[in-house]
């Protein structure tokens, strides 16, 4: 491939933004552009390393790089699954660690035990769908939500939700817990089935770098 073709790179708005980004910093990757505060610039460039960046809202991310507009793409494990893209995950960066989990008040529990047809609140239906269908072989109602998922069954929309937790603090303060775990997650480079091969050699010492920072870390 030419030398002068840019790799293009879609990261995750939001909580993994400055952890990718200090994680291409470790292995020599930089964008000076990126980090003027109050910016509208959409894209990013390093001249030099003939790299592209660009932010998008995390559940785009497999899309850019499915389609091909973007090679490599950093968002989590969640978004991968629920996505469901036709893109390679080739490496877990080992931030943004959480799990998915069916959660809800201590007298749900039951529901859950005896498989009984209850309401799941979730800002992911297909992970909730493969959990309850696909492996509990219980049937359900899924109710899809933006946010806030935690709301649900404190307001009687449904009797457990399907959603992150990461320090679990969100459902201690309002007397909510993990009744069952689906998945761990964390944060995974994807990249574009065809960049993989054309641009093999470039996309594979980005790899084999990243994991040299990560191995460190450990
Ligand atoms: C996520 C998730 C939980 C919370 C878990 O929500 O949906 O609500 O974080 O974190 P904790 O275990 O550390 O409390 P987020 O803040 O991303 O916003 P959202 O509710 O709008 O999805």
């Amino acid at each position: 491939m030419s030398e002068d073709r840019y790799l293009t790179f879609a990261l995750g708005k939001g909580r993994l933004a400055k952890q990718t980004l200090e994680a291409f910093e470790r292995i020599g990757i930089t964008c000076e552009e990126m980090k003027e505060k109050d910016t509208r610039k959409l894209i990013f460039v390093n001249e030099k390393l003939k790299l592209k960046f660009f932010l998008a809202k995390g559940p785009d991310v497999p899309t850019y790089v499915e389609y091909g507009a973007a090679d490599l793409g950093v968002v989590g494990k969640d978004t991968v699954l629920e996505e469901g893209r036709n893109i390679y995950e080739v490496l877990d960066l080992g931030f943004g660690v959480c799990k998915m989990c069916v959660c809800g008040p201590k007298s749900a529990e039951e529901y859950l035990k005896s498989h009984e047809l209850i309401r799941v609140a979730t800002k992911y239906p297909k992970i909730a769908k493969d959990y309850f269908f696909g492996k509990k072989h219980q049937t359900v109602e899924i109710i899809k939500l933006n946010g806030s998922i935690e709301l649900a069954p404190i307001v009687g929309l449904s009797e457990v939700i399907v959603d992150i937790v990461e320090t679990g603090s969100t459902l201690r303060e309002n007397g909510l817990m993990v009744l069952e775990e689906v998945c761990p997650l964390s944060a995974r480079m994807v990249v574009n089935q065809v960049s993989m091969k054309m641009e093999h050699e470039r996309i594979t010492r980005i790899i084999s770098d990243l994991k040299l920072v990560i191995g460190e870390r450990k």
